[in-house]
């Protein structure tokens, strides 16, 4: 799979039949028009045509490009902010209903895949949830005591987590989780779709939305337009939106390492730990020819991910992914050869609930952000959520996800995560890594200082330098060059460029300026 947001392969794309798409090629109209086609944009996509809408999915990569290609894809309700956390910032009310939302979605995607006959690998398993030795020793029964007075009546404390190398302690043990392919899982959604009469095309940015009185007016880069009635924004992080939504969340790198174990190893299950940033972890039964097997041995993957960073504002990439496999060396030791190393982004939201639902201020405009570590749920929340809304039905999780509500009692996170962005601004007056752009090595990028400003200098493996201005179109923050994505990131809300500086991740709608 060539078009995603990074240039590292994960265990989801190879051997995938997604149907026939194309580039939108002419001036279209439809009910609603939907933009992203990841987990989000195609499961609001898919309820919608079979209710009877007429709808047109506009996707600027690949189906799956973005970061429904890059998860690990837990299913799960044990949120990873915790119900503890989440009582005290919005009440058992709220948090019961954040609760019941995952479940349903779990349930959801379950009942999908039945109905579509969408062959993803869904399964039902356990979840643990263990700590680390830095840990306080108490934490596992406050979320017990949370998480019961929430609903979880099959939740239990284990005395020894099933892992033994893994942790020696107790765990939490959250029954009727699940997992699944997600790139096959989107396959079948876009096959619905089509059956449904509604429309695909990929490798067709959005690069302008426009008003007509109530009609909208989405076009893109190639200048072809759809006009809808509805407006549906499913771009992981909102590009129609300048500044709301962006000072309310924080963007987050991920990663992940896929090793090879031998199927009995460790039980099917999935497994957290507590620490911030905690540790990710589940078994794929991988089919990749190279992978499966060696001589008389058949392996599963475990896919391992952790080690998370705000985006743009960690100097060593490659790092992370090499402390993520000592950390899995440590505690599987059964692991065998390392034979995927990817990352992605995850948006988190400063008061731990995500933002769905109308875009503040306009009506007719839906959004689906903040997903923190629970996409895949989150995502198809939204796509049963938006759909209510656009289709005028009550939905009880409405308010609680209202990417309009203030949460007072989040302030503190508002104000550090915005003083954290105000900081990012030092770039303008620091040196540059180089001084000039001949310094910079082939397949690699660097920031340089020319005069007032900062460019952003990319050499190709055939020794060609690229000069781009690093300043992001989005709100002017300097970029950093990602080493593990070949990418340039933007430490202030996320925006991602390719090395040539093409825009891969909002909230930029344009690429960095080319210079030379
Ligand atoms: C390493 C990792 C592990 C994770 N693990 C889990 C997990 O175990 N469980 C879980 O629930 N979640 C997990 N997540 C989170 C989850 O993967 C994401 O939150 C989820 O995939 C987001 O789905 P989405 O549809 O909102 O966005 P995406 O999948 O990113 O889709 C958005 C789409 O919009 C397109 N787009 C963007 N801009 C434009 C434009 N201007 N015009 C047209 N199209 C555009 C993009 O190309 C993209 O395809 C993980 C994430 C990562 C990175
Ligand atoms: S993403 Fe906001 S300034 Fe770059």
């Amino acid at each position: 799979m060539k078009e995603t947001t990074g240039t590292t392969q994960t265990v989801w794309m190879h051997g995938l039949d997604f149907p026939a798409t194309t580039a939108l090629n002419q001036d279209i109209k439809a009910d609603i028009c939907v933009v992203g086609a990841g987990i989000s944009g195609l499961t609001t996509a898919y309820l919608l045509a079979k209710a009877g809408k007429s709808v047109v999915v506009l996707e600027a990569k690949a189906i799956g490009g973005g970061e429904t290609g890059r998860t690990t894809a837990h299913l799960s309700n044990a949120l990873d902010d915790r119900y503890q956390v989440l009582m005290k910032m919005h009440g058992e009310k709220q948090a019961r209903l954040a609760a019941e939302s995952h479940t349903y979605a779990i349930r959801k995607i379950e009942e999908i895949a039945k109905e579509e006959n969408i062959d993803c690998d869904f399964e039902r398993l356990n979840g643990y949830l263990f700590l680390q030795p830095s840990d306080k020793p108490d934490e596992l029964d406050k979320e017990l005591e949370a998480a019961r007075l929430l609903g979880f009546d099959k939740l239990t404390m284990l005395k020894r987590t099933p892992v033994p190398t893994l942790s020696d302690g107790p765990c939490l043990c959250f029954p009727d989780q699940g997992i699944f392919h997600p790139l096959r899982y989107l396959a079948g959604l876009s096959r619905a779709i089509l059956d449904n009469k509604g429309q695909i095309y990929t490798e067709s940015h959005v690069a302008s939305f426009e008003k007509d009185n109530l009609l909208h007016i989405v076009k893109t880069t190639a200048g072809f337009t759809v006009t809808a009635n509805q407006l549906v924004v499913a771009t992981n992080t909102p590009v129609n939106d300048w500044a709301t939504i962006h000072t309310k969340q924080e963007p987050y790198r991920t990663y992940v390492v896929g090793v090879k174990i031998l199927p009995d190893a460790i039980p099917n299950a999935l497994y957290w730990d507590y620490s911030d940033p905690y540790h990710y972890i589940r078994l794929v039964k991988d089919d990749h020819p190279d992978h499966v097997s060696e001589g008389e041995r058949t392996y599963n993957i475990m896919i391992v991910g952790g080690e998370d960073h705000k985006t743009g504002q960690e100097a060593n990439e490659q790092e992370r992914l090499d402390c993520l496999e000592e950390w899995v060396r440590e505690k599987f030791p059964m692991a065998g050869d390392v034979v995927y190393r990817w990352s992605g982004q995850v948006m988190e939201p400063q008061d731990y609930l995500g933002f769905i639902g109308r875009n503040p201020g306009d009506d007719h405009v839906y959004i689906a952000t903040g997903d923190s570590g629970h996409g895949m749920t989150h995502g198809t929340i939204a796509g049963v959520l938006i759909t209510d809304l656009i289709m005028g039905r009550p939905n009880a999780w409405e308010k609680l996800y209202d990417p309009g509500r203030v949460t007072l009692k989040s302030a503190p996170e508002f104000l550090k995560a915005n003083i954290n962005v105000a900081a990012q601004f030092k770039d303008y007056v620091t040196p540059g890594e180089v001084s000039e752009a001949a310094e910079v090595a082939p397949g690699t990028g660097s920031i340089m200082r020319k005069g007032l400003s900062k460019v952003a200098v990319y050499c190709d493996l055939n020794g060609q330098r690229h000069e781009m201005s690093a300043v992001c179109p989005h709100m002017g923050c300097i970029v950093a060059w990602n080493q593990v994505e070949n990418s340039w990131d933007c430490p202030c809300h996320g925006s991602r460029f390719d090395k040539h500086g093409e825009v891969l991740n909002g909230p930029a709608f344009k690429g960095l300026e080319k210079l030379a």
